[in-house]
Order: structure tokens, then sequence, then C-alpha cells
């Protein structure tokens, strides 16, 4: 990369033919020069002309070359730090590495050499301001290029308007719901939709940051200004200018802070703490929480001003058991992403398990949601989920209405599309020589139904277990033997008045 003549360079050694000579080498490059004759002073002059480049002497009366750079580290954290030494060892090369040099050079030095490992420094310098902001708070989604959002519900699909009308504007987004309806991910859909995408994206978690250290968090601060701040910190707001900070569970952020998020909203200023400067930024605010903020401000645990401020746009997410009809979906969508990543070895679902996953209430949202297709993906034995792999608390929970009387226990006699079939054409049977291969098929549907109707049925309710098996058992080998009762009760070992009794009480 090219650099402009914008660039400063600060030169920091005592020793004036050298600085005269290096001055003469990077200014055949235009870059604008500033120097130093000792380590204090370097210092001040970078807080003055904030450098992108330093090359800094490491021998010096006074305080020498590695205990300046680690000063100056705090100072202009942004700037590359090139360290210049006449008695190289390998000590002190490691040493200003690991007190964040961008690099050293052995004098006396190859003009060539300088002028290249400057341009490689400022080019460096010019990405960090990108880079630095984008994984200052990398997550796992935010190294997918663009979320798929599921959903096809109404409700789901005026959210999905909302942000394509928002995305472009920069105004405020206000996004509530539950916990784990996809609020942050709903947020990072604006800003990928927005005049932004390309600028950072920062989300900050208020609920996870303590009060004392959220402001420093969100704004930066100065060296010294509170016990524990022993160098300067870029906040947040700062890092992500020209971006889209996130601020989830705003309701958990205090008075105090929220008066100073109020001014960068309003005024597009900040204040690093302890700092008396001014510092312009340009941030879009997307913001998100669980807790009835109205409540708060009447309370007045909540800035009224702030409220309003932020309740520009609202989105409101519903809880999923408000959009049942999105489960299946959502389902196949988290199936697909694990068969993706190869973590389990079952990526479908028989179509029971859905239904009884669609009937749960999911106090835990989508994510937990995600959860239980996961684990119940690891414990399906092949490649498909039964209900018998779901969770038992989840079964529990769903299934003992519809398994009152052994009658209406659809779980059992509808576990298969082909058990329903035979069901309802009695008479029919299967055919003497109609291929093993469909009675190995039927036999696998079996012990399919066998477990579910398990699963559904114990511990929960566990009376029913034995009644449900020997229906499922009787209907079966009358399917297997053709509808004749004769050769069934042969082959049970039960005597045909006992299997025709059976019969009539289970209604088949
Ligand atoms: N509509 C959706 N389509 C696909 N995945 C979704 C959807 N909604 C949520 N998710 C997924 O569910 C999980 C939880 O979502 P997210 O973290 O955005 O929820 P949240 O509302 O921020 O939760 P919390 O309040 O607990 O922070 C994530 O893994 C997310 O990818
Ligand atoms: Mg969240």
């Amino acid at each position: 990369m090219s650099q402009t003549a914008a660039e400063t360079i600060l030169i920091i050694d005592d020793d004036d033919d050298l600085r005269y000579s290096l001055k003469r080498v990077l200014s055949s490059k235009g870059y604008r020069l500033e120097e130093a004759s000792s380590g204090e002073e370097g210092i001040k002059q970078a807080q003055a002309v904030e450098p992108q480049l330093i090359f800094l002497d490491n021998r010096m009366g006074g305080m020498s070359g590695l205990e300046t750079l680690q000063h100056l580290r705090g100072v202009v954290p942004k700037a590359m730090i090139v360290l210049m030494t006449a008695y190289g060892t390998t000590q002190t090369t490691i040493e200003a590495m690991k007190f964040g040099a961008f690099d050293y050079v052995m004098k006396p030095f190859d003009p060539k050499r300088i002028l290249a490992l400057a341009e490689s420094a400022l080019a460096a310098a010019h990405d960090l301001g990108k880079a630095e902001a984008a994984s200052a708070q990398r997550t796992p989604a935010e190294e997918l290029p663009e979320q798929e959002i599921v959903g096809t519900s109404p409700s789901m699909q005026a959210v999905f308007k909302t942000i394509g009308q928002v995305a472009a504007s920069d105004v405020t987004v206000m996004i509530t719901g539950e916990s784990g309806t996809g609020k942050e991910l709903i947020a990072r859909a604006i800003y990928q939709h927005s005049l932004r995408s390309k600028k950072p994206f920062i989300a900050v978690n208020c609920a996870a940051i303590p009060d004392n250290l959220i402001e420093s968090e969100l704004f930066g601060h100065e060296k010294g200004s509170f016990t524990g701040a022993t160098t300067q910190r870029i906040g947040k707001f700062e890092l992500c200018d020209g971006g889209t900070i996130f601020l989830d569970e705003i309701g958990d952020m205090a008075l105090a802070t929220q008066t100073k998020i109020l001014r960068a909203l309003q005024e597009g200023e900040i204040q690093r703490v302890g700092g008396s400067e001014t510092i312009k930024v340009n941030v879009r605010l997307v913001a998100a929480t669980n807790k009835p903020l109205e409540d708060m401000v009447k309370e007045k645990t909540f800035r009224e001003d702030l409220y309003y401020r932020l309740n520009v746009v609202r989105i409101r997410l519903p809880a999923l058991r408000e959009r049942s009809g999105d489960i299946p979906q959502l389902i196949e969508f988290t199936l697909r992403r694990l068969a993706r990543e190869n973590k389990t070895q079952a990526h479908k679902i028989s179509p029971e398990a859905i239904t009884m996953l669609s009937r749960y209430s999911w106090p835990g949202n989508v994510r937990e949601l995600e959860n239980v297709i996961y684990r119940s993906a690891v414990m399906a034995q092949g490649e498909t989920i039964l209900i018998k792999d779901l969770p038992v608390e989840i079964v529990a929970t769903v299934a003992p209405d519809g398994l009152k009387d052994p009658a209406a226990v659809t779980v059992t006699d509808a576990s298969t599309a082909e058990a329903a079939e035979m069901d309802s054409s009695e008479s029919l049977g299967v055919n003497a020589h109609d291929t093993s291969e469909k009675v190995a098929a039927g036999i696998a549907d079996f012990d399919r139904g066998m477990d579910e109707a398990f699963a559904a049925c114990y511990p929960a309710n566990k009376k029913l277990l034995l009644d449900i098996f020997e229906k499922a058992v009787i209907k079966r080998m009358l399917e297997v033997a053709g509808g004749n009762q004769v050769e069934a009760a042969k082959v049970l070992g039960i005597t045909r008045a006992t299997l025709k009794k059976r019969i009539d009480l289970y209604g088949i």
C-alpha cells in the first residue's frame, strides 16, 4: 500500500547525526517527520503529534529505549514502534517484541531496509484501526459472513420488514424480547444491511461488565485515572467509530453511565475516564433488553430521556411459543448446521418428534431449541432423532395429555405412516408372498414406534406402557398374519379367545 504525506513519523534518538540521516532517508518519501532527543521528550512529542510510526533508539541517556517503549504503548497504542539498536542481542529483541514493538533494526542501517520497514509499518498501522475494532469483540456468529434468520410466521415477517426499512438509516433501534429470541441476531442483521456494514460492529453486554468498569469499557480511560489503570485504554465507542455498537442488556446499565450514553448519542462526543479531551465519535446504536424499561422509567432506575432517545424504532421479538409454526423450520435449520459442522451423526428427525417439539412451550426460546436439538442429535443412535432421544423433561411436559386412554394413543398407532395406513385397511393385511424387504422395513418401523412410545410414556405414564406394547404387538402380528387370527394367536402363544378379547379391548 502506498502511503501519503499525511503519515507522521517520530524519531527518538539522542544521536543528532543519526536523526539527521534518518530524516533525510525518510523525507524522500514525503513523510511528515518529527524528532526528539530523549525518551522523556519522545513521549511528550508522541502525545502531541500522534505519529503512526516511531523509530526509537534502544540506548539513550536517561530513560532507556525499552522503558520508553513501554510508556509509548500506553500513550499512542495504535502507533507502530521500531526499535533501533547497535547492540543487537536476542534478549533486547525479544523484550522489544514482547512490549509490542513492530520490528527492530540494527545500526548502522541500510536506507533501503529503513524505507521498506517504514512502508510496511505504516500499512500495518493503517490496517490496525480497522482490524482492532473488528476483532475487539469477535463472537462465533460474527465469523459467519451473514447469518440466516429463519421464520415464515407473520410476526417474524413483520420483523424482517422493519429491518429492511430501518437498516439503511442511522436511526437508533431498540430490540426487546425474551431471552433467546434472537435479539443479537437481529442487531447483526440491521448492521449487515446498513451502509455501515464495512465498518465495525461491536457488541457489549452491559450485564456482564461490573458497574465500575463499564465506563472504561465503553469510553476508555487515561493512564492512572483509577487504581489498575496502568496504561491508557481506548474504549469501544472510539474503536467503533463509523460503525455500529450493540449495547446488549441495556436495562442493566447504571444511571451514571446512561447519562454518558445519552451524551454520546446526542452530541456525538465522549470523554475517556479521567480525561479532559472531548473526542468526536460517529456511532450508530442498537440496543437490546429483556427488562421492562417502561417500568424502570417509572421507578427512576432508567433515564426517561435516554429511553425516548433509544426507542426511536422498536422491534419486539415474539417468544417462540407465539410462533410455533416456525419451529419445524428452525429444527431443520439447526440440523443442517450440525451436519455442516459435522458435530453429530444424526441430522434428520422423525415427524413425530417434530410434532412433539412443536407442542412444547420453549421458555428459553430459540436458544433452548438449538440446545435441545443438539443434545438429541448426540443421543440418537442412528441418523434420525426419534422421540426417545428427546430430553425427558420435554416429553414429560408434552406427552401426558394425549396418553390418557390407550385408544387415544396416537403415539403408538400412528407412529408410522405405514401403520396408520394399515389401520384403515384392516382386512387387506400383508400378502403372503409380499417381499421380505417390506417385512424388514415394517419391523424397523415397528422398533421405531416402540422406542417412541416408550419415551413418551416413561416415566410420566408408566401404567400405560404394557397396554401400549401389547396393543402394538397384536396389531402388528395380525398384519403379518394377513388378518388370520388363528395364525396370529398361535405365533403369540395365546388362545384365539384371548386374542379376540384383546382385539375388542383395544379396539384394533
Ligand atoms: N430466527 C432465527 N433463525 C435462526 N436462528 C436463530 C433465530 N433466532 C435466534 N436464533 C439463534 O438462537 C440463538 C439465540 O439468539 P440470540 O443470542 O440472538 O438471542 P438473544 O435474544 O440475544 O438472547 P439473550 O437475551 O439471552 O441474550 C443464537 O444462536 C441465534 O443464532
Ligand atoms: Mg443476547
